[in-house]
């Protein structure tokens, strides 16, 4: 079922629609420039304006990334009110459409891969505007110079947010009730954005391309899979996967959560044994700097094995993962590493569930030695097409790595903002057969924001692999609860 990715729409001038004989015209207008449109949800006509393919910037690098799309029920024409909402209560959903750290285009309603109507209807059809982001990405290119690399991606959803504040006046919805949505790099990507905020790290790159000079901070995150935390996701992975020395790997043109996925199975070289070794020895020092605290008020520790609270917490996870399905009625007792007792998941062998989940990536999973990673390629610079953004991949390169730009790495990290974001209300999903980064690293951002006093809804549902927006009717009622 699984089939092309949706969001490759070529994008080119003559479809924009802002453009002006004196560049692009940032004010927004209702009555100019949409088709109506209708669809069906739930057995529902919905009924909506769509504005499409509006760039954002005044000096856009790339027209067909730098755009957004914008519905609007039409009912908010004619002063009524579609569920909850009326044109001055509707929240704004903000899904982006990036995967892979590949370029995203702005996103258009309709019905997903599975036939069913994806998030962005769905929001229309609860009362919600819809905003939907295009971003530049890692493969980007013009006139021989890279266009997309870090920090690209989080300039540019910045930059529609700002369009969207700066259209505040001119527009149904809220914009102080923007809710991000995203997943896979996408939700690492929505995570930035809430972390990130009005923060000054990034100005100079949104001046660059005109971004209007207004506020960026959004209301909520919702983060399916995010592949975050990218400068300690190396270690995080091999602290997780150490014991698995067999993989099932996927090619990194392939990444995209988006794209269908093809498997090449395969046995750790022993440069790579050595390797991850190494890293899963210097996970618990990072983790133990951060000084997490359980819910208990008691820190989560790692001692030098990589046991301790911390990953007694990791564990817990899963077997609410597992209680939370089981009392859904699913029948588990084809899982011997599960123990239950009285209807109940008792205990969980860590160990037998990480050898079941199975290795998808070989160390290093996010910066390699041979800089083969889509996070490499991510990393690279205007010139330089893929770099290091770890001090042991640079050490133990074999293609001649160079480092990234040391402030470019902290700006893709949410962990480096969280402490000054003023986002209350956090949901973060992670399949608990999610392999593509370990569970540690949402769980290590998920528990961090709650350390901070954050609103954070966080868990691993299960038998859930990579993907996201499976679980509308919770996240539109979590949505819905959050913006009250
Ligand atoms: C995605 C998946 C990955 O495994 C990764 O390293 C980065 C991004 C994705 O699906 O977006």
């Amino acid at each position: 079922q699984m089939g092309a990715p949706m969001n490759k729409k070529v994008i080119t001038e003559d479809m924009i629609t802002n453009k002006t004989e004196n560049g692009y015209n940032l004010n927004f207008d209702v009555n100019k420039n949409y088709t109506a449109k209708t669809a069906t949800v739930n057995g529902k006509t919905v009924t909506y304006r769509a504005y499409e393919n509006i760039v954002y910037v005044a000096k856009p690098v790339d027209i067909a990334y730098q755009t957004i799309n914008i519905y609007i029920p039409e009912e908010y024409f004619k002063n009524k009110s579609v569920g909850k909402y009326n044109a001055k209560t509707a929240p704004i959903f903000f899904p982006n459409t990036v995967g892979g750290y590949m370029p995203g285009a702005a996103g258009v309603p309709g019905n997903g891969r599975d036939g069913k109507p994806d998030a962005s209807l769905v929001a229309l059809s609860n009362g919600y505007v819809v905003a939907s982001p295009g971003a530049r990405g890692r493969t980007l290119e013009k006139d021989g110079k890279y266009t997309g690399k870090a920090p690209a991606v989080i300039v540019d959803l910045k930059a529609a947010v700002r369009y969207l504040r700066y259209n505040d006046v001119r527009m149904p919805g809220r914009a102080d009730r923007i809710i991000s949505n995203g997943t896979s790099a996408g939700g690492a990507v929505s995570a930035l954005l809430g972390a990130t905020g009005n923060n000054k790290d990034y100005e100079p790159y949104l001046k660059e391309i005109g971004a209007l000079n207004v506020r960026d901070d959004i209301y909520a995150v919702s983060a399916y899979c995010p592949i975050t935390n990218l400068d300690n996701a190396n270690t995080a992975y091999e602290w997780m996967f150490n014991d698995v020395k067999t993989y099932k790997k996927i090619e990194i043109s392939m990444l995209d959560y988006n794209v269908e996925r093809k498997y090449t199975e395969g046995t750790l070289t022993d440069d790579e044994i050595l390797r991850s070794n190494d890293l899963k020895k210097m996970f618990p020092t990072y983790l133990n700097s951060l000084k997490l605290k359980g819910k208990n008020g008691k820190l989560l520790t790692l001692d030098e094995n990589g046991n301790g609270s911390f990953k007694e917490q990791i564990k817990q996870y899963y077997i609410d993962s597992a209680n939370v399905t089981l009392k859904k009625g699913t029948d588990l007792s084809e899982f011997e590493f599960l123990t239950i007792k009285n209807g109940k998941v008792v205990d969980l062998d860590y160990d037998k569930y990480v050898a079941y989940m199975g290795r998808q990536k070989t160390p290093g999973a996010f910066d390699n030695v041979d800089l083969s990673t889509g996070e490499n390629n991510e990393f690279g610079d205007e010139t330089t097409n893929n770099k290091h953004f770890t001090e042991y991949m640079l050490e133990h390169s074999t293609a001649n790595g160079t480092m990234a730009d040391k402030k470019i790495i902290k700006m893709m990290n949410p962990m480096n903002y969280v402490a000054n974001s003023k986002v209350k209300y956090w949901r973060i999903r992670h399949g608990a057969v999610d392999k593509d980064t370990s569970l540690a690293i949402p769980a290590i951002l998920a528990i961090k924001l709650e350390n901070l006093g954050k609103k954070v809804d966080f868990a691993s549902p299960w038998a859930t692999p990579h993907s996201g927006d499976y679980d509308l009717d919770e996240l539109f009622s979590w949505m819905d609860k959050v913006v009250a």
